[in-house]
C-alpha cells in the first residue's frame, strides 16, 4: 500500500512540557458546535469538560440551556426534552447510527469524542484529513457516486463532504478562520476533549522527575556521609 503522508503542524501541546492551547481550544469548540455537529455527535464528553479549556460555570450553564436533551421516564413514563445541564452529555445530531447512515449517503460519521485517539497520526491525521480533500479528484481516479476525494483517508474515497470555508465560522476573539485555521483549532479542541486530564498528566510527569532528581541527590550526599568514616 501506498504511504500516506500527513501534514504535521506543530501543536503547543506536543512533548514533556506542552500544554493545551486554550484559546485555540476554544475556537476549535465554536468549529465543532457550529460545523461538525450538524452530522457528528461527541456522546462521551459532558458539557462541563470545557471548564478545562476555560469556561467558566454561568458560560457552561448558558451554553448547556441552549441544548434540548431528552429525560424521563417521568410519573407517566412518557420520555420528554428538557434543556440541558452542564453535567449532560453533548446532544447527537441523530436518534441512531441508522438515521445518521441515512442522512448521510450510507456513510456513519463517526462519534468524535476519541477520534483524536483512535485514529494513526492523532491531530496531525485529523488536520491532513480536514485540509485534505480534492476536488476535482485527481486524474485516473473513478469517485463513487456520493464520494468525495481526500488524500488522507484510507482508500481516498470518503462519504464526509469537504466542510470546512474560508471564515466558515467568526471567530469572537478576531482570529482569521482560514481553513487551516479552523482545522488546526478543532483538532486541538478533539484532542482535549479525547484527553481532558493531559495537561495535568504531564505536570505531575515533571513533578515527579523533579522528585526523583531531589531524592537521588539527598540519597548520594548520605551515602556520601554515611561512608565518609570508612578509611
Ligand atoms: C468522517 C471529522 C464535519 C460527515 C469523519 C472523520 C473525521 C471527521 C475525523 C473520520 C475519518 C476517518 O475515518 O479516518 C469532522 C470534523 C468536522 C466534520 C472535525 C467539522 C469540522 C462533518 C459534517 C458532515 C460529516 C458537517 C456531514 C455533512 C462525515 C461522514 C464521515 C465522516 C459521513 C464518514 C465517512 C466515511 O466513512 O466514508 N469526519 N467531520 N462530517 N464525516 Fe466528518
Amino acid at each position: 500500500s501506498e504511504a500516506v503522508h500527513l501534514d504535521k503542524q506543530n501543536w503547543p501541546h506536543s512533548g514533556v512540557f506542552g500544554t493545551i492551547d486554550k484559546a485555540a481550544a476554544q475556537r476549535g469548540f465554536q468549529v465543532y458546535k457550529e460545523v461538525c455537529s450538524a452530522c457528528h455527535s461527541m456522546r462521551l464528553v459532558p458539557i462541563r469538560t470545557l471548564a478545562g479549556i476555560g469556561f467558566k460555570d454561568d458560560e457552561l450553564k448558558a451554553l448547556a440551556a441552549g441544548y434540548e436533551v431528552q429525560a424521563g421516564p417521568n410519573d407517566a413514563g412518557e420520555m420528554f426534552m428538557r434543556p440541558g445541564l452542564p453535567a449532560d452529555r453533548f446532544p447527537s445530531p441523530f436518534p441512531n447510527d441508522n438515521a445518521a447512515r441515512a442522512a448521510n449517503n450510507g456513510a456513519l460519521p463517526p462519534d468524535l469524542s476519541l477520534i483524536a485517539k483512535a485514529r494513526v497520526g492523532g491531530e496531525d491525521y485529523i488536520y491532513s484529513f480536514l485540509t485534505g480533500f480534492e476536488d476535482p479528484a485527481p486524474a485516473g481516479v473513478n469517485l463513487m457516486p456520493g464520494m468525495n476525494y481526500n488524500k488522507v483517508f484510507p482508500g481516498h474515497q470518503v462519504g464526509m463532504p469537504n466542510i470546512l470555508q474560508p471564515d466558515g465560522v467568526t471567530y469572537a476573539d478576531g482570529t482569521k478562520a482560514t481553513v487551516e485555521q479552523e482545522a488546526k483549532d478543532v483538532s486541538t479542541f478533539l484532542t482535549f476533549v479525547a484527553e481532558p486530564h493531559l495537561d495535568e498528566r504531564k505536570q505531575m510527569g515533571v513533578k515527579v522527575i523533579l522528585f526523583l532528581l531531589v531524592l537521588a541527590g539527598l540519597m548520594y550526599a548520605s551515602k556520601r556521609k554515611l561512608w565518609s568514616t570508612l578509611h
